[in-house]
């Protein structure tokens, strides 16, 4: 009468960032992405998923907080989307009609701005999954998907392209994993939790604004991008990480242009994201030969993609550049993927 599964998802860093939709509801994006995910070890969501026929109602807790499990939420457009996956595959499981708890946590700080949807969307379809014994498909994805954009990427360990697909139910917007973590096991890392007080305009409104008032976003979406993912693709493939830092560096600031070019814009880095900007391009010249390469989402941390060798002299570099009031905390990560625990 009772069952119950816990599972943990990791945090995927984009290299070609997603920004912008197609469709608001079904979070189909203007153009394809690319990430890499982190390891379950280090950030992650762990969510435990209890269904029961004693249950009155779906429940659902945050970090021991409860949410309002709304009917035209991303929430339950994820539950009924597994649910409708497993009447597809034939499930005539019982369980499939109790109410579930729900009970998320992420086992970093949301504060720090850093992707924390995409795990916990990611954790949510992948132990609903579990939970009606659904396997992990590319079809899994487009649920994801509809909880977080990003979350769709974060099924996967290693490389992961989202392709933005061409239809209009969505069907063709799946992630695919590009590479393992396996193939470039020495590719990590590192991420600066920069202090900031200002409340920054969150990735769903910032992009909606920037569909519709950046002039420059549609050269990007048209060229610039699918030229960019053939090219990140083929750096992946051969581990040349002259390429990928010069893409990952260039994606980085040309999403901060368009964001620049929204209006009102959106100003997600601050004076200490540009000193770390500053400092890799500075660092990578001493160096005589690229070492680093800075990605920065919709807010102020740098995640500074790093080839293991090299991490420990770009660590001493970082500490003796900027005070400890200037950077919280500095994490070293690595990549895998979706597990149950
Ligand atoms: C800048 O996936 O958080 O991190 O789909 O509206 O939930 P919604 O947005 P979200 O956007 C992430 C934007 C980004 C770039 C990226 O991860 O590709």
């Amino acid at each position: 009468t009772m069952l119950s599964v816990t599972c943990k998802a990791p945090v995927n860093i984009a290299i070609i960032k997603y920004w912008g939709k197609r469709h608001e509801e079904l979070i189909l994006p203007i153009n394809d992405s690319i990430s890499m995910t982190l390891g379950t070890n280090e950030l992650c969501a762990k969510t435990t998923i209890t269904a029961s026929e004693k249950f009155q109602h779906n429940r659902m807790w945050l970090n021991d907080e409860e949410l309002l499990f709304e009917e035209d939420s991303r929430l339950m457009r994820c539950l009924k989307g597994v649910q409708r996956l497993a009447h597809i595959n034939g499930s005539q499981e019982a369980s499939l009609c109790w109410k579930v708890h729900i009970a998320s946590r992420n086992n970093f700080p949301t504060a720090a701005g850093l992707a924390s949807s995409a795990a916990g969307y990611a954790c949510l379809v992948y132990s609903l999954a579990r939970l009606y014994g659904i396997p992990l498909t590319e079809e899994l994805t487009t649920i994801a998907r509809q909880g977080s954009g990003s979350a769709c990427r974060s099924l996967f360990g290693g490389f992961v392209q989202w392709h933005r697909g061409v239809l209009d139910d969505g069907s063709d917007s799946v992630a695919e994993p590009v590479a393992s973590a396996q193939h470039w096991p020495n590719m990590h890392v590192l991420i600066l939790v920069v202090n900031d007080e200002r409340k920054k305009t969150s990735s769903t409104t910032g992009m909606q604004r920037s569909v519709t008032t950046s002039q420059l976003i549609q050269h990007r979406v048209d060229k610039l991008v699918p030229e960019r993912i053939a090219n990140l693709k083929k750096a992946i493939k051969a581990r040349d990480f002259q390429s990928f830092a010069e893409i990952t560096m260039k994606d980085s600031n040309q999403f901060h242009a368009i964001a620049l070019d929204t209006y009102p814009p959106c100003v997600y880095m601050n004076d200490v994201s540009h000193a770390i900007v500053n400092f890799v391009h500075t660092y990578n010249k001493t160096t005589g030969t690229v070492h680093a390469a800075y990605t920065f989402d919709a807010g102020p941390n740098a995640c500074i993609y790093v080839l293991k060798e090299n991490v420990a002299k770009l660590l001493a570099a970082i500490q003796k550049v900027f005070p400890t009031d200037s950077i919280d905390t500095v994490e070293y990560l690595r990549g895998l993927a979706v597990s149950p625990e």
